[in-house]
């Protein structure tokens, strides 16, 4: 049995934990605070928010009722793409702060590699982690082309890039994947569960009765084989609890290879491939 793993560390050496709650399309008020709250009773210590989901008040929320000490929930927001731009960046940053209530985030990530902002945008957040108010800055939806511009010209390395992972589409990402992998950048896995358009696979199906598991379970607990992080979303308790309980198995080898040959390039959101 290989070990448990239930944190990353970062290239920072901060750990990131593994599983992250994702509140895209989380609906603003009671329904993200109550989701985010049963994530936490779940065992869950990460949460993945943005600007342009208008629910990181919610997010806050749920944390300062949960009575968990802030330093034990890893939280995540994003700037959109309208806030690109060094100052504009400075902006959005003190607005998701605000609004989520938080003396500090553990990550603050670009959400979108817009085109000829995005190094501006980056060197403001590379300023923000100076004053204490961010611990970790990434990107998110960088293939490796827009990687290697950043690491052509930054300071400062991302330490995560978040993209959609799952078998549907990991072979046609494996550029971006190994890059990430030399750099030591963490993947985050967005749309782990292929916003549910898959669970119906019979492939999944099958490899999950072997362990006792959920369509949902291999799918999260293939991504954490891979040594992603993974954000699955829901706002139903009984799947925010299923969608944690991956530690007590492993693919096997033959299972994550079955998995892989699922690929078809399966983009569920924008494909930020064609972005110059
Ligand atoms: N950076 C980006 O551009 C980006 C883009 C997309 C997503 N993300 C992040 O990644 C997170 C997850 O991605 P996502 O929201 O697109 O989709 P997802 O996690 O792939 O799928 C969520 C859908 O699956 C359902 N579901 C969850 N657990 C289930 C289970 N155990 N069994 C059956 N159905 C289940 C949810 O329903 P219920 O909620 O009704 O239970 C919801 O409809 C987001 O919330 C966000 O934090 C980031």
């Amino acid at each position: 049995m290989r070990e448990i793993v239930t944190s990353i560390t970062m290239r920072t050496r901060r750990p990131i934990p593994t599983i992250g709650l994702g509140v895209y399309k989380s609906e603003p008020g009671p329904v993200t605070k109550e989701a985010v709250l049963a994530a936490l009773r779940a065992g869950y210590r990460h949460i993945d928010t943005a600007s342009i989901y208008n629910n990181e008040a919610d997010v806050g929320d749920a944390i300062a009722a949960s009575g968990l000490d802030r330093s034990e929930v890893f939280v995540t927001t994003k700037l959109w793409n309208d806030d690109h731009g060094y100052d504009n960046a400075l902006t959005a940053f003190d607005r998701s702060l605000e609004a989520l209530g938080l003396d500090y985030v553990d990550l603050y990530l670009i959400h979108w590699p817009v085109p000829n902002l995005r190094l501006d945008t980056w060197r403001a957040l590379e300023r923000l982690t100076l004053d204490g108010r961010i611990r970790d800055i990434g990107v998110s939806n960088y293939m490796a082309k827009h990687l290697e511009e950043i690491l052509e010209h930054a300071a400062v390395v991302p330490a995560v890039n978040q993209i959609e992972m799952s078998p549907y589409i990991y072979r046609s990402r494996l550029e971006t994947i190994n890059l990430c992998r030399e750099q030591n950048i963490v993947i985050e896995a967005y749309s782990p569960l292929t916003k549910g358009r898959k669970l119906d696979d019979p492939v999944l199906a099958a490899v999950g009765d072997q362990y006792g598991k959920t369509p949902a379970q291999v799918l999260i607990r293939w991504a954490v084989d891979k040594g992603f992080v993974v954000l699955p979303k829901s706002i139903t308790p009984q799947r925010i609890v299923e969608n944690h309980d991956v530690f007590d198995f492993q693919l096997s080898d033959a299972d994550v290879a079955r998995l892989d040959d699922l690929d078809e390039g399966l983009a569920t959101g924008w494909d930020p491939s064609e972005v110059e």
